[in-house]
C-alpha cells in the first residue's frame, strides 16, 4: 500500500517514519525547503534522526515531495497540517482547507482519508469531507476517518507505538480500514462511536492540562503571598495516593497544543450556546503569568528594571526541543523590554530566534530561567547573574516562583 502524509512537521514526519516500516510513504509538504532537506536525509524534528530518514530514502520506502501529482495513486492520505488560531484567536482551518484542495484536485480514485490534525468536533464531517468534494473534479466516494495525534515531541517513554490511539470513521468501512492501517505500528487502538467523540476527546485532553496548569499557576501566586513554598506544598499534596495529580507552575504555557486547542473547544462551545468559563479563564491566568514573573523580578530589584541587563535562559516552549511556538519567553521578554530592561537570551537548542542569536550564559545583572534544557548546567545558570529567578523549579539556589 502507498500512503501520502500531508504535512511533514512534528506530527507528519513522525508518522511517516513509523509508517515507512510497513508502507511506501510519500511525505507531501508545501514548504519546498523542508522537502529538499528531507530528500537529502536531513530531519528537522526532534525524535526523528536524520539517519533513519537516510535509511528510508535508501530503501526507497520514503520520498518527500511538494508536487500533488506524486500523491495521485495512493491508497490512504493522512492529513497532518497546522491548525492555529487567527489573529483574533479563532480556529484557523485554512491549512486544512489547502490540504483538502490538494486531495480533491489530485486524487480521483476512492481512498481512505484520515485526519490527524487537531480541530473541533464536526471538522471531519462538516468541513473536510465537503471541502474535498468541492475541489474534486468529478464525484468520488472517499472513506473518511479521524485519528487525533497525541505525540509529545522529544518524549522518549511514549511514542507512536505505545501511545493508545483513538479513531472513528464516518462509516464502519472507514473505521475498519483505519484500524487496519494503524494496527501495523500502534499497539493499542481505541475505537469511539463517532468522529466527533474522537475530535472532542483530543481537545479535552489538552484543555484538562491547560486548566490544571492555570490552577497551579494561580496557586503559586497564592503560596507566595502566604510566604510558603509552592513546591513544598505541591510535594506535600502529592503524597495523597489517589485523587490528586501534580502539575507544576511556570511562566506560562507554550507550544502548538495547550495554548491553542482549548480555544477550539471554547469557540465551538460558544457557537452552540454552551459555557466555556474555565477554558477562557485558564487561558487568561496562563497568559498573565509572564507579567507576574516580571513583577516579582522588578520588586526584588529595587522596584525598577530600567537599564538593567536581563538574560532570559531558555526560550523554547519546553525542555530539549527547539520549538518556540507560543513560548512564554515571548511575553516575558515583551514585559521586560516595556520596563526598560536590556534583554538578551540564551538557548543553544533554539540558536536563532526573531533574527537574534543565543547570547552567552554570563555577565547579566539579572537572569530569569523560563525553560531549562538538560544540557544547561545549574552552576552556569547561577553564575550568569547576581540575581537569578527560576520559573521552572529546577535550579536549586535560585529565587523561585
Ligand atoms: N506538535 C505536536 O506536538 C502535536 C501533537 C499532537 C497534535 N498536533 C496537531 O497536529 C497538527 C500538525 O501539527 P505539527 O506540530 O505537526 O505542525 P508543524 O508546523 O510542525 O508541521 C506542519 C507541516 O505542514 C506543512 N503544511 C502546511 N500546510 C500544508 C499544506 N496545505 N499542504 C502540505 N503541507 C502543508 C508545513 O509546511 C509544515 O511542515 C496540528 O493540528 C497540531 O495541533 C501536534
Amino acid at each position: 500500500m502507498k500512503i501520502a502524509i500531508i504535512g511533514q512537521g512534528y506530527v507528519g514526519l513522525t508518522i511517516s517514519a513509523f509508517a515507512s516500516e510497513y508502507f511506501d510513504v510519500i511525505g507531501f509538504d508545501s514548504n519546498q525547503n523542508i522537502v529538499d532537506r528531507l530528500n537529502r536525509g536531513i530531519s528537522h524534528i526532534e525524535g526523528i534522526e536524520s539517519k533513519s530518514i537516510q535509511n528510508l530514502l535508501k530503501d526507497g520506502r520514503y520520498k518527500a515531495t511538494s508536487s500533488g501529482s506524486d500523491i495521485a495513486d495512493v491508497d490512504i492520505v493522512v492529513i497532518a497540517v497546522p491548525t492555529p488560531l487567527t489573529d483574533n484567536r479563532q480556529p484557523d482551518l485554512t491549512f486544512i482547507e489547502k490540504a483538502c484542495k490538494t486531495i480533491g484536485e489530485y486524487i480521483t480514485n476512492p481512498i481512505l482519508v484520515i485526519n490527524e490534525s487537531t480541530s473541533f468536533p464536526g471538522t471531519l464531517r462538516n468541513f473536510i469531507k465537503p471541502a474535498i468534494e468541492k475541489y474534486s473534479r468529478s464525484p468520488v466516494n472517499h472513506l473518511y476517518a479521524i485519528s487525533p495525534e497525541r505525540v509529545d515531541p522529544g518524549r522518549e517513554d511514549f511514542n507512536q507505538k505505545n501511545t493508545p490511539r483513538l479513531y472513528a470513521g464516518l462509516t464502519p468501512e472507514a473505521s475498519a480500514k483505519t484500524k487496519e492501517f494503524y494496527s501495523k505500528f500502534c499497539d493499542k487502538l481505541v475505537e469511539v462511536s463517532s468522529p466527533e467523540v474522537a475530535e472532542a476527546a483530543k481537545l479535552f485532553e489538552n484543555t484538562f492540562r491547560q486548566v490544571n496548569i492555570a490552577l497551579v499557576n494561580e496557586f503559586a501566586q497564592i503560596a507566595h503571598s502566604l510566604g510558603i513554598s509552592v513546591y513544598e506544598t505541591l510535594d506535600a499534596a502529592s503524597t495523597k495516593p489517589y485523587g490528586f495529580m501534580k502539575f507544576t507552575p511556570s511562566a506560562g504555557v507554550g507550544g502548538h497544543c495547550i495554548p491553542v486547542d482549548p480555544t477550539y473547544l471554547a469557540a465551538v462551545a460558544e457557537e452552540h450556546g454552551a459555557p466555556a468559563t474555565f477554558i477562557r479563564r485558564a487561558n487568561e491566568v496562563n497568559l498573565q503569568m509572564s507579567k507576574y514573573v516580571v513583577d516579582r523580578m522588578q520588586a526584588d530589584n529595587g522596584g525598577s528594571l530600567q537599564g538593567k541587563s536581563v538574560l532570559v535562559v531558555g526560550v523554547a516552549y519546553k525542555p530539549n526541543v527547539a520549538d518556540v511556538r507560543e513560548t512564554a519567553a515571548e511575553l516575558v521578554i515583551k514585559h521586560l523590554r516595556e520596563r526598560g530592561a536590556k534583554v538578551s537570551w540564551h538557548d543553544e537548542v533554539v540558536g536563532t530566534w526573531h533574527g537574534e542569536n543565543s547570547a552567552t550564559l554570563s555577565g547579566a545583572d539579572i537572569a530569569v530561567v523560563i525553560t531549562k534544557h538538560d544540557a544547561v548546567n545549574e552552576p552556569d545558570i547561577l553564575a550568569s547573574a547576581p540575581y537569578v529567578f527560576d520559573t521552572t523549579g529546577k535550579v536549586k539556589g535560585a529565587i523561585r516562583l
